[in-house]
């Protein structure tokens, strides 16, 4: 492994991931002794502030979103106090020599660089770095989503970013990819023998992926209007969700094994046109209601006009390779759904003859749901007998084996994804970021799916809040003979 960088420059460092993902996990990660020695955080904003100024906000933000138990105040000092503040804005080439001043003679030991910035501000804040001397051979660099807004536009920033960088070096940031639950899916499939024989269009009929969110816009709009779920989830966390789902198994885990099988699966994706859309795809928009007993307004009201924004998608995908010939995945996410849920459901194929056809009821395929949020378990749900004699025939019931990861590792602590991304991108291990072809290869086919919608003038259909999407979504799944898994 790479040598770890000793300092870890972000951009973006006001801001609200900052504050509540990325200085509670760099916090974290010191209190397990997994900071380099003479670990040095230089964050940079915009505004104008001074070390001690900027150390009080980050005392306060960890006791507001460490999670309970996890804030000490002598810990605490001790981490405020390995923060330097720059200011730093684009096109402002005298505050970047000031910011490399203050790192001047760390060089050797890495710079980790994080932009955690508007993606506009990327490839510039990429150049004013060089222009500084900061992106030498031990610098990496990572970014948050989204890269690009379509693929030409992902094209140019992948393309600015490695005129500095190599690919190695860049850490695109996809923070699915560092939940605990998205990496078991590799441990169940690839560390168990029972599944992968039957990973494939032999034994399974569907799969249904769901990310479903409880939250409106959150004070989101200028970001979220002109975007839509599509962009927002589908384009990355969904995607990657398919490929962890869907991918060839790797020779090895490492960031070439992974990320070779996982662009095969998202280049392999059916592209849709105008005509599939409408039978592949329905868009929705949340309107008035009741989440979790809570009345909400809609999201026009929220947005104070009428716009044409999704807040909600389902989609019927095809994959179009040998494994999963004629198997669909069925996804969908949205806002202001019933529960904040995201899981895999791999609904099995019907058993190639029943033998309690005639003397038995109640034979069901099988299924396995893999749930990752709210809490993390797996639940196999096979056939056995009802208990009793059988004079009527054999009935069956479906029963679940089920494992409930919380409980299984109850004693450990649950990470948030960023403690692990962040802790990667110190010791340079990008197998969990996604590479520039992942993010091209999703945006050609997002992109013929927004082309699709353009060209057949289709419209989100309303769906009131605290409801599964709008009633297309369910006629999507049941015009096949199957049906979500709620
Ligand atoms: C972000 C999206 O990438 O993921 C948000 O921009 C969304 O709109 C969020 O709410 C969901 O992440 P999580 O970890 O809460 O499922």
């Amino acid at each position: 492994m790479a040598v770890s960088s000793a300092t870890f420059i972000l951009f973006g460092a006001t801001g609200d991931l900052a504050h509540r993902m990325i200085f509670p996990s760099l916090y974290n990660l010191m209190g397990d002794n997994l900071l380099p020695e003479d670990f040095l955080i230089v964050a940079s904003g915009r505004s104008e502030l001074d070390d001690a100024a900027f150390r009080k906000d980050i005392d306060r933000t960890l006791q507001e979103f460490l999670a309970e138990g996890l804030y000490d105040s002598a810990r605490a000092a001790k981490f405020v106090g390995m923060i330097i503040y720059c200011a730093a804005n684009v096109g402002d080439d005298d505050q970047f020599a000031a910011l490399a001043r203050r790192v001047e003679g760390r060089e050797d030991k890495g710079f980790a660089i994080y932009l955690s910035t508007p993606p506009s501000l990327f490839a510039p804040t990429a150049q004013a770095l060089q222009r500084a001397g900061l992106t030498g051979p031990d610098s990496r660099i990572a970014m948050e989503k989204p890269i690009g807004h379509d693929l030409p536009s992902s094209r140019e920033v992948n393309e600015a970013m490695a005129a500095i960088f190599d690919e190695e070096r860049i850490f695109r940031v996809d923070h699915y990819l560092g939940k605990e639950t998205v990496q078991n899916l590799l441990a169940l499939r690839f560390g168990n023998m029972l599944f992968e024989p039957l990973w494939n269009s032999g034994a399974i009929d569907h799969v249904q992926i769901t990310v479903g969110e409880t939250v409106g816009l959150e004070g989101r709009v200028s970001y979220y209007d002109g975007v839509g779920a599509l962009k927002d989830m589908v384009q990355n966390h969904l995607l990657q969700l398919v490929a962890m789902v869907a991918m060839e198994p790797p020779a090895r885990i490492d960031s070439t094994a992974v990320r070779d099988e996982k662009v095969k699966v998202l280049r392999s994706l059916r592209l849709m046109d105008e005509k599939s859309v409408l039978t592949h795809s329905v868009k929705g928009q949340y309107g008035p209601g009741a989440v979790n007993g809570q009345i909400v307004t809609g999201y026009a009201d929220e947005l104070g006009h009428a716009s044409g924004t999704e807040t909600f998608v389902a989609l019927k995908v095809h994959i179009d390779n040998w494994r999963w010939k004629g198997v669909p995945f069925y996804i969908r996410t949205g806002k202001r759904l019933p529960s904040r849920q995201s899981e895999i459901m791999i609904q099995f194929k019907d058993v190639p003859h029943s033998i309690f056809a005639t003397k038995g009821k109640g034979l069901e395929p099988n299924r396995l749901v893999i749930r990752l949020q709210p809490e993390e378990n797996i639940r196999l749900l096979i056939m056995a007998k009802q208990p009793g004699l059988d004079r009527e025939g054999v009935e069956l019931r479906e029963v679940g084996l089920n494992v409930s990861l919380d409980t299984a590792f109850a004693k450990t602590r649950r990470r948030i994804a960023y403690e692990r991304l962040i802790l990667d991108l110190l010791e340079g291990d990008p197998t969990l970021f996604v590479r520039a072809d992942e993010i091209e290869a999703a945006w050609t086919w997002v992109d013929s799916i927004h082309q699709g919608w353009a060209a057949s003038h289709m419209k989100a259909a309303s769906y009131a809040s605290g409801n599964w999407g709008p009633s297309s979504a369910i006629a999507l799944i049941e015009r096949d003979g199957a049906s979500w898994h709620d």
